[in-house]
């Protein structure tokens, strides 16, 4: 697949280096924005508060899927239901959001471990099957929360969680697993 990063730090950086070692063609653009016109699938990891800045420098965004990676530690904008819903205001497409509940700090440990990590995620109909395919072709095994309303708050309010429990045991992966699959 043609994907462009919007964001190349921890988050954005990482998946596109997994994504390039999983075959796909990744483009990655910083702060200074860029093209995206010849991407199928854009992914936003930008500051959850940069949302609005960062997709205004970035042209040639037309309705593709999307994946929504972003967290926020500011006040949130109430105008829309989920930092998904927002990014999906300014791009057009279905949309879907992951990435968001894993560490960026563990992606290089992620193909070492007995089992793939879960990575959840919750994604329009149409999103669905590429961000399966794009969860697993990064070394996760996808858990489906459930559409982008209300999955996507749902994963979003969980960051709080998530940031508590790194403190006790740092960055780390997680599990999801129906009886008798462990
Ligand atoms: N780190 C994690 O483990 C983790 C896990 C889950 C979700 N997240 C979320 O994923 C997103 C990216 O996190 P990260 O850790 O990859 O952050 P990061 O390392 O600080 O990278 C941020 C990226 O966003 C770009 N950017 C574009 N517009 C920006 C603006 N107006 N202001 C600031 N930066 C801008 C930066 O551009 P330049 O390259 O030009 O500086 C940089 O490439 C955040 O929403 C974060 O909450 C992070």
């Amino acid at each position: 697949m043609n994907i462009t990063v919007i964001g190349r730090g921890r988050v954005g950086g990482g998946l596109a280096q997994l994504w390039e070692e999983a075959g796909h063609q990744v483009d990655t653009l910083g702060r200074e924005g860029g093209d995206a016109s010849d991407a199928e699938v854009v992914v936003v990891a930008v500051p959850g508060h940069t949302i609005a800045d960062a997709l205004q420098r970035v042209s040639g965004l037309h309705g593709q899927v999307t994946i929504d990676a972003t967290n926020l530690y500011t006040a949130r904008d109430e105008t829309f239901p989920s930092l998904a819903h927002q990014v999906k205001s300014l791009i057009g497409g279905p949309t879907a959001r992951s990435f968001s509940t894993v560490f960026a700090a563990a992606y290089h440990q992620i193909s070492s471990q007995r089992v793939a990590p879960s990575n959840l995620y919750a994604a329009e109909p149409a999103a669905k099957e590429v961000t399966e395919q794009l969860i697993r072709d990064a070394g996760f095994d996808p858990v489906y929360v459930g559409d982008l309303a209300p999955g996507a708050r749902l994963l979003e309010d969980s960051s709080g969680l998530t940031r508590a429990l790194a403190a006790q045991i740092g960055p780390f992966f997680y599990r999801y697993a129906v009886p008798g699959e462990l």
